[in-house]
């Protein structure tokens, strides 16, 4: 088959043969790829440097996709863990990770959007349930995630959602999506501090992609505005675009009530996740998360790869 290789940490994916991968178990399945995104998580995985990544090369990249298998059922499947990925004419399906797509699902706007608007929904229906009318804060609001959050929290029913992000034309985009407010994270600390405390300070759950210096300037920020702080905050970190690590002082898990886990592969099974697929695919359908894909030949992934992403698009490799 023809796939995206990579054969060096340092270098993008070069398209050539590789050959066909085999079925190992019971529930192993060759599919046709259809289409696969080009996720953050991807371009980590074809570094070497996620948390999952095994450093053996060469390796295909692509984390899911949407397949047909061969009898002509469309489908939309994760990678397993030790399979090659899905940037490829073919891919290794294990069923237990894929579910059939409606006929009236749009293959390139499942394969764009499943990976970011997951994040947020499994977040929110599987980490920490969303109760009704509570309010959330997604940190770093501007991208494909962060802004499919916004509509994912509105969508399972938050009362007030506020976006984050320092890209003043993104966040003001994303009222329409529903943002209640929107606060820019600017490098004045002090002022960013004061607009997050004036929005967010009464919160009951942040979805934060950032981490880094802005998770660790925002939660003194949220915390110390409180007005009862042993009312609960749920921090759920799912990305790290802007650090892999923050400093956090003791006083803050002290003198408020704070609650910090993450969201992603490893703190939610696979099973949670395959349980959330159904519903997901449906409001992707029905138009209720916006989507923007930009459709690409797999063939062209090298040039591709280099290319700046346009932001709201999401690159989705066609074989
Ligand atoms: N755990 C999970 O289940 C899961 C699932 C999906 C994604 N993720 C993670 O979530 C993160 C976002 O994914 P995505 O698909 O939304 O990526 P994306 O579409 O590329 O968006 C990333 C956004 O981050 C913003 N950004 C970058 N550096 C920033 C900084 N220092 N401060 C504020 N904003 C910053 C950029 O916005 P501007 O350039 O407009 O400022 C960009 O639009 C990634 O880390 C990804 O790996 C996790």
């Amino acid at each position: 088959m023809n796939a995206a290789v990579v054969t060096s940490f340092d270098e993008p994916p070069h398209y050539r043969r590789f050959e066909l991968p085999q079925p190992r178990t019971e529930h192993e399945r060759v599919v046709d790829v259809l289409a696969a995104g080009l996720h953050p998580r991807v371009r980590t995985g074809a570094r070497g440097a996620h948390y999952t990544s095994t450093g053996m090369l060469p390796m295909i990249p692509g984390v899911d996709g949407v397949g047909r298998r061969p009898d002509g059922k469309r489908i939309y499947f994760a990678a397993g863990d030790d399979a090659p990925g899905t940037m490829a004419d073919k891919a290794l399906v294990d069923v237990r990770r894929a579910i059939e797509l409606p006929d009236h699902a749009d293959a390139a706007k499942v394969a764009a959007a499943m990976n970011p608007a997951m994040s947020s929904w499994v977040a929110l229906r599987r980490r920490v349930p969303l109760k009704p009318d509570q309010s959330v804060l997604v940190l770093g609001a501007t991208g494909n995630a962060g802004a499919m959050a916004v509509q994912v929290a509105k969508r399972l029913g938050a009362g007030r959602v506020i976006g984050a992000g320092r890209d003043a034309g993104r966040l003001s985009s994303l009222t329409a999506l529903g943002a209640d407010a929107v606060v820019r994270l600017t490098d004045d600390a002090d002022a960013t501090a004061a607009a997050l405390a004036a929005a967010a300070a009464e919160v009951d759950i942040v979805i934060d992609y950032l981490w880094g210096a802005p998770a660790q300037r925002a939660i003194p920020a949220v915390l110390m505005a409180r007005a009862d702080r042993s009312r609960a905050l749920d921090w759920i970190q799912i990305g790290a675009i802007a650090g892999p690590a923050i400093e956090l002082p003791s006083v803050a898990l002290r003198s408020a009530n704070l609650r910090i886990q993450g969201s992603g592969q490893g703190s939610v099974s696979p099973e949670d996740y395959l349980a959330e697929l159904p519903s997901l695919i449906d409001e992707i359908s029905a138009g209720t998360i916006a989507v923007s894909p930009n459709p690409r030949p797999l063939a062209d992934v090298e040039r591709i790869w280099t290319e700046p992403d346009v932001p709201g698009e999401r690159i989705v490799l066609v074989p």
